[in-house]
């Protein structure tokens, strides 16, 4: 008898993929799929694209090149082989995928992928379907099921969507086109799945939304309820150690968000706050609503409500216009804020935004040679960053196994991986450790109370 068949979803982007992949995995399995290890252990894949950047888009195109191929060494053995895309590449190009490659069976975009397993079934009886509808009220319904359903649950963080979609219009970004307008989950409904996850052994729980932080949601009382409300209730479920939210825009950082981050322990000292540059000019251009003061100012606000809270951003170098002048103010701004981490990228011009319409296009060298400045300005604050905890005590919630035998691993508040000496019985755990060395990538530490401080340094680096 063959075995059963296997599914293997590859997600790309951000963490709102991540968690709508996990979403399609579980409705893979509960149709019967196990999961497979890679492609080509296979016989169905899901690739769960990203569409922000042009990169990113025909990374997505090359790897269907790949599977098409192993598709066509399946066929030749006679077996079949299914290929889904998923994603916010499907949503932008719709049935433009399965022309440039006829090998794809399905396409389905971020807001209709909980239909996946009907639009399977046709796709199994030899159509090719294309489903991109916008129908967030339907998805939300629908995983509140599944989380009712029982998660399949294996890590000690996760993911909890809250929000969806954006109205910012930033004048470089696709998302608002492909996820569409901003829809908040209804409070109930996010708690019975973190309790779910919670009920599962998970620990940290990140609440994700394009724009978390413009979260206006039903509330269990019916009233709106703001992101800091709904914090604040899933800081009451039991066995939830830790809480984040992410992604935030600037102008939606309000006082009572701030003030959560001084109410609320389990709220972790870290936010990742995208400013994306630091100039005003350039701010105005990418239509962002606030100036580099305005993004100090919550800076500070932050730090006085929680001294020890550390920053993330995002920056974008190279939008139309960008001159050295605008280029170097983005470099003060990050010298002025000091942050623990960043993610930066070079202008991608993306069809139908206003950015890709104008005609003072940055050269591609001027971008590189940008971003390469860039970086290592920030590569060179986040080894500070890390450096600064060598000596300190901090609350790890320890994840998996470490690299080596003994070793354990974790993540501090401030997303930083750390090792440690220990069993696997403490995954799970939020133990305080202090931290003894700071590698490249990885912070070593003693678990308070342990003895060997010296073999936990060796074992650990
Ligand atoms: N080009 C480059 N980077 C972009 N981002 C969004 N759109 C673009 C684009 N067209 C970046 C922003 C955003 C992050 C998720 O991706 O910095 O915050
Ligand atoms: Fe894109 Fe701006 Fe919306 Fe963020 S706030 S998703 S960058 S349009």
């Amino acid at each position: 008898m063959p075995g059963r068949a296997k599914a293997y979803v590859k997600s790309y982007g951000c963490q709102m993929n991540v968690y709508d992949a996990t979403r399609m995995a579980e409705l893979l399995a509960k149709r019967g799929y196990d999961e497979a290890a890679d492609e080509d252990e296979a016989d169905l894949v899901v690739l769960n694209t990203c569409h922000i950047r042009e990169k990113a888009t025909e990374k997505v195109y090359s790897e269907l090149g790949r599977l098409a191929r192993l598709k066509a060494e399946r066929g030749a053995e006679g077996r079949d082989y299914k290929i889904v895309v998923a994603g916010c590449v499907a949503q932008a190009e719709g049935e433009e995928v399965l022309r440039r490659q006829r090998a794809v069976d399905l396409v389905v975009g971020p807001q209709s992928y909980h239909r996946l397993s009907d639009l399977l079934t046709r796709a199994e009886a030899g159509e090719r379907v294309t489903d991109t509808d916008f129908a967030v009220e339907d998805k939300f319904r629908a995983l509140r099921r599944a989380a009712a359903e029982g998660k399949r649950v294996r890590d000690v963080a996760a993911f909890v969507t809250a929000q969806e979609g954006c109205d910012k219009f930033c004048s470089f970004c696709v998302v608002p086109y492909t996820r569409g307008a901003e829809v908040s989950r209804k409070a109930s409904e996010i708690v019975e799945e973190a309790e779910a996850l919670a009920g599962a052994g998970v620990r940290e729980l990140t609440v994700i939304g394009q724009n978390v932080n413009a979260y206006r949601g039903a509330g269990e009382d019916g009233a709106l309820w703001s992101l800091p409300r709904l914090l604040a209730r899933l800081a009451r479920i039991e066995g939830v150690t830790r809480l984040r939210y992410t992604t935030s825009h600037p102008i939606d950082m309000t006082e009572e968000l701030i003030d959560a981050h001084a109410a609320l322990p389990t709220l972790a000292p870290f936010v990742h706050l995208p400013v994306q540059s630091g100039s005003n000019r350039i701010l105005k251009a990418m239509n962002r609503r606030h100036d580099a003061s305005f993004y100090l100012d919550i800076v500070a606000r932050l730090r006085a409500a929680r001294p020890d809270i550390a920053l993330s951003s995002d920056f974008i170098v190279g939008f139309p216009g960008e001159t050295d002048a605008d280029f170097e103010a983005t470099l003060a701004l990050i010298r002025q804020v000091g942050f623990a981490s960043t993610f930066s990228f070079k202008y991608s011009p993306r069809p139908g935004t206003p950015g890709a319409e104008r005609d003072d296009q940055i050269a591609e060298e001027v971008k590189s040679e940008r971003l390469a400045a860039l970086q290592a300005l920030v590569e060179e604050q986040r080894q500070a960053f890390n450096a600064a905890t060598v000596g300190r005590t901090v609350e790890i919630l320890f994840e998996k196994p470490g690299r080596h035998a003994g070793q354990i691993a974790g993540k501090s508040p401030y997303m930083q991986a750390v090792h440690a000496m220990g069993g696997e019985e403490l995954i799970g755990k939020t133990l305080p450790v202090t931290i003894v060395a700071a590698g490249s990538n990885s912070l070593a530490g003693r678990i308070v109370g342990q003895t060997t401080p010296d073999d936990a340094r060796e074992a650990a680096l």
